[in-house]
């Protein structure tokens, strides 16, 4: 067995969490762009013979996109029980753990990636909820911002990690490492099928 059932149910709840995470980031800044949208709500609105200030267009269009964006809020919390599931699983899991120094140049690097990815997501979901809990922890605006514009740094890793690491373990599928994927849903590895 190379990875437990808990490991792999932790997998595929992140991947899913996380890639929920990112399309509300997605839908944020295309679709329900509240620049674009008030600018819509405000032709529009000309257009029928009634005016607005764009600073109320403004309001309307972010009161839509904030529909939207509970999501990234309940999905925060998803990630934040993720983290502490992770937690638990690197003290309790008996998934098979390689020594580092036995890997491929290769493997190393991918190990390595997911090193980073394992930090990404604590560092992301710790400063998100602190932007989300600003209020509450009395901070300043400035911090606040700092803080905001760290978690949206920190984006920019899934953007590079989540194309590549499907694309790694398709690629791995198709040429030397048969069965990857297949080792993620069910565990075993090609010698114990
Ligand atoms: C947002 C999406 C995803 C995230 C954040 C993610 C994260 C991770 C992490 C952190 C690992 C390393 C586990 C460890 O050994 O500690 C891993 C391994 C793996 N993931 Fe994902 N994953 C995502 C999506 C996917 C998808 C869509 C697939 C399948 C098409 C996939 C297939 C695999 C496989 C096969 C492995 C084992 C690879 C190996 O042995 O090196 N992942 N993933
Ligand atoms: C994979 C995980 C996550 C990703 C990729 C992500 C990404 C982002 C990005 C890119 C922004 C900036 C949006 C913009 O201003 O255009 C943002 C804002 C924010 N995120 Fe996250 N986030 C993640 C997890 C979380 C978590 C766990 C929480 C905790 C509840 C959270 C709470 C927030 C809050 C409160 C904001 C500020 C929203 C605002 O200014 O109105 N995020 N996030």
């Amino acid at each position: 067995m190379k990875y437990t059932l808990g490991f792999r149910i932790w997998h595929w709840l992140s991947a899913i969490v996380i890639l929920g995470l990112l399309g509300t980031v997605f839908l944020r800044k295309t679709f329900l762009s509240y620049r674009t949208n008030s600018e819509i709500i405000m032709t529009k609105l000309t257009d029928m013979g009634a005016d607005i200030f764009k600073e109320d267009a403004v309001i309307i269009a972010k009161a839509i996109r904030n529909i939207m964006w509970e999501w990234h809020l309940i999905l925060g919390y998803a990630l934040a029980f993720l983290v502490l599931y992770r937690v638990v699983l690197f003290f309790i899991d008996r998934s098979k753990r390689d020594a580092f120094s036995s890997l491929t140049l290769h493997k190393k690097g991918v190990k390595i990636s997911y090193y980073i990815v394992y930090a990404t997501i604590f560092f992301i979901t710790i400063s998100g909820f602190v932007v989300y809990l600003h209020e509450y922890l009395e901070l300043s605006q400035e911090t606040t911002k700092q803080i905001k514009s760290l978690h949206e740094l920190s984006y920019n890793v899934f953007l590079v990690f989540v194309p590549l690491h499907i694309l790694g373990v398709f690629i791995a599928d198709a040429k030397d490492e048969h069965g990857i994927v297949s080792t993620m849903i069910n565990g075993k590895t090609k010698d114990n099928f």
